[in-house]
């Protein structure tokens, strides 16, 4: 219910479109008792006495001409008021989910959010288009009705009226068993999408390991989960109008059984009688609506509940309050006794007191085994996670203390996996730099040694690439990863570096591309290769959470039983590639 209340916060903006709903919704209610009084003249004066032929029948025009108007206007307006609200929810639950920590997205699918905020979000919706103006609309009608049998005999009225209270008991119990089936029902929706999202994007995964019967059986299960959920929505919704209408007959047999003996002693028309029967049975169109509103209503709550869950989730990493912007980056960066631990690492700490302190102007390289923590190091620079101890200075600020924006605009990411967007090439190069004119892209292209090929393209720098730049090379990817990092223009660079992804041309493209974006800045760089290491002007030695060395090339490889000299003599660390020596394979199933 409070998820409801929740709900209506975002309906109370538009008071103005709900107020003229709620005037048709007036019409539409006056209109429906007005044909039913409408009867009584029909049978007492037009059918008995050929009278008033003219008046009634025009009247009977009007009428449903003003209660088709008010029907009109309050599902209009009742419909946009429904999609306005899941405008809101929807934008705000998008906006919402793109703030979340890294944490939170690795705990979750993408076919899982999408669920979300499609299904979900659909079905408030209908709740709130559906729910709320029935609620209004129905209810005026059925007071109307009820006035009316009223006015033409309280005491028959009374009797019909007895079985109202009869049906709310099993409606308020159908309502609860109907939330449950229903969160279960958008749960069983969710993981279909899941297991559907996953397959797409992993779709070369599962046609190279022949996967597809397997993948196709899973999401054949999922939807067959699916299936049997909506059925046990579909058997409570189903018990509603046959219940109903039997209550209806009850109360018909009723007045059937009372209205006789009032016509005998002459306290009713027979016009005055067939009207209330006719009122009565009319009554059981808005009756119906109504009893169905319980059950949407428990609809929505349970898919508002789906998406309020997720609202309240506050993992964002957050700007201090009133955080300054961190001054153009230009002296030091320094880790100091930096631990860090996963939230979901069972406690175990990934970084164990790392200090590391990277001048202006230097390359630093990081090496170490695989698991070591490399990665996790440079992800806790622009904050996609915060440090569990120690801290991290820049130029003397804790990154913590300064605005997220105005760190994370100085830091240029070229990450071990490329990420691009389905957009055009020139997009995608000045996604850090929206506005960047063609000139500019173009020179960050060539820079990043990418113009040759685009220009090759059917589309040249407007070529569409798809999602995730599927319809390029691994090593164009990289190159256009380059160029992006290369436009924005950020004095503090991280780069991952991919491991014997590339052919020895394209390595030489790439490393020539990677060099010029180093330039004049300040790099923290992931190294796998020799080549990179010998030009750092310190390496960084990392294993299991701690820095273990420190030092330049030479300088490690000569120190006996060292954890680098190891890696070095492992042949851990790539010489170039030789010439023929592709390491496409790896990556071409990917
Ligand atoms: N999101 C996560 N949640 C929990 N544990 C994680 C997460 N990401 C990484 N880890 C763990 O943290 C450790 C360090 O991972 P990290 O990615 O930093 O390694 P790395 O040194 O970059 O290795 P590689 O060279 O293979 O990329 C690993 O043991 C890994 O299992
Ligand atoms: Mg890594």
């Amino acid at each position: 219910m409070n998820a409801f209340l929740r709900l209506l916060d975002y309906a109370r903006p538009h008071r103005a479109l709900i107020a003229g709903a709620f005037v048709a919704m007036l019409f539409y209610g006056a209109g429906s008792a007005g044909l039913a009084w409408l009867i009584k003249p029909m049978v007492d004066d037009v059918l008995a006495r050929q009278d008033q032929l003219a008046w009634v029948t025009s009247a009977i025009l009007l009428t449903y001409f003003l209660k088709g108007i008010g029907a009109y206007f309050s599902s209009y307006l009742m419909d946009d008021l429904g999609h306005r609200v899941v405008l809101a929810v929807r934008t705000e639950l998008y906006g919402h989910l793109l703030v979340q920590s890294a944490a939170f997205f690795a705990r979750r699918t993408t076919g899982q959010l999408l669920s979300r905020i499609n299904n979900d979000v659909n079905m408030v919706q209908r709740a709130v288009a559906e729910t709320v103006g029935d609620l209004a609309r129905e209810t005026l009608a059925v007071v109307g009705f009820a006035g009316l049998l009223l006015y033409y005999d309280a005491g028959l009225a009374l009797v019909c009226l007895t079985a109202a209270p009869l049906v709310v008991y099993p409606l308020v119990r159908l309502g609860g068993r109907l939330r449950q089936v229903t969160r279960w029902s958008q749960e069983a929706l969710e993981h279909m999408s899941h297991v559907a999202g996953e397959a797409f994007s992993g779709h070369r995964i599962v046609k190279a390991f022949g996967a597809e019967g397997r993948e196709a059986e899973r999401f054949g299960q999922a939807a067959h989960r699916l299936y049997r959920m909506n059925l046990k929505v579909t058997r409570v919704l189903s018990l509603l109008p046959p219940m109903m209408e039997f209550l209806g007959g009850l109360a018909v047999v009723g007045a059937i059984w009372y209205g006789s003996g009032e016509i005998a002693e002459g306290r009713l028309t027979q016009g005055e009688f067939t009207s209330f029967v006719a009122a009565l049975m009319l009554m059981y169109g808005p009756v119906k609506k109504l009893s169905r509103v319980n059950a949407n209503l428990q609809q929505a709550v349970a898919a508002s509940e789906r998406i309020f869950e997720l609202l309240d989730i506050h993992t964002e990493v957050q700007d201090a309050p009133e955080a300054p912007a961190l001054p153009r980056f230009h002296e030091a960066i320094e880790f100091r006794d930096v631990v860090f631990g996963y939230e979901d690492g069972h406690g175990r700490h990934t970084l164990r007191g790392v200090s590391v302190r990277v001048e202006a102007g230097q390359m630093v390289a990081i090496v170490g085994r695989s698991g070591a923590g490399k990665t996790t190091l440079v992800n806790l620079l622009p904050r996609f996670y915060d440090v569990t101890g120690g801290s991290i200075l820049i130029d003397g600020h804790d990154v913590r203390t300064v605005a997220l924006a105005s760190l994370r605009a100085q830091i240029g990411m070229v990450t071990q996996e490329t990420v691009l967007f389905d957009d055009t090439i020139a997009a995608n190069i000045a996604y850090g730099v929206p506005g960047a004119t063609t000139e500019a892209i173009e020179a960050a292209a060539r820079a990043a040694n990418a113009h040759e090929f685009i220009v090759g393209q059917p589309d040249g720098y407007d070529t569409r690439i798809g999602e995730r730049g599927q319809r390029l090379s691994g090593g164009q990817r990289q190159r256009l990863a380059i160029a992006r990092a290369l436009l924005k223009n950020s004095p503090i660079l991280i780069l991952d570096e991919a491991t014997s992804a590339l052919d020895s041309e394209s390595e030489e493209l790439v490393q020539g591309a990677l060099m010029r974006l180093m330039q004049g800045r300040t790099s923290l760089v992931i190294a796998h290769r020799l080549s990179t290491i010998r030009r750092a002007d310190a390496i960084i030695v990392l294993d299991r959470g701690r820095v273990v060395e420190v030092g330049r090339h030479d300088e490690l490889v000569a120190r006996p039983r060292g954890v680098y000299a190891r890696l070095h003599e492992m042949q851990l660390l790539e010489e170039r590639p030789r010439p023929g020596a592709t390491g496409q394979e790896s990556q071409a199933v990917r």
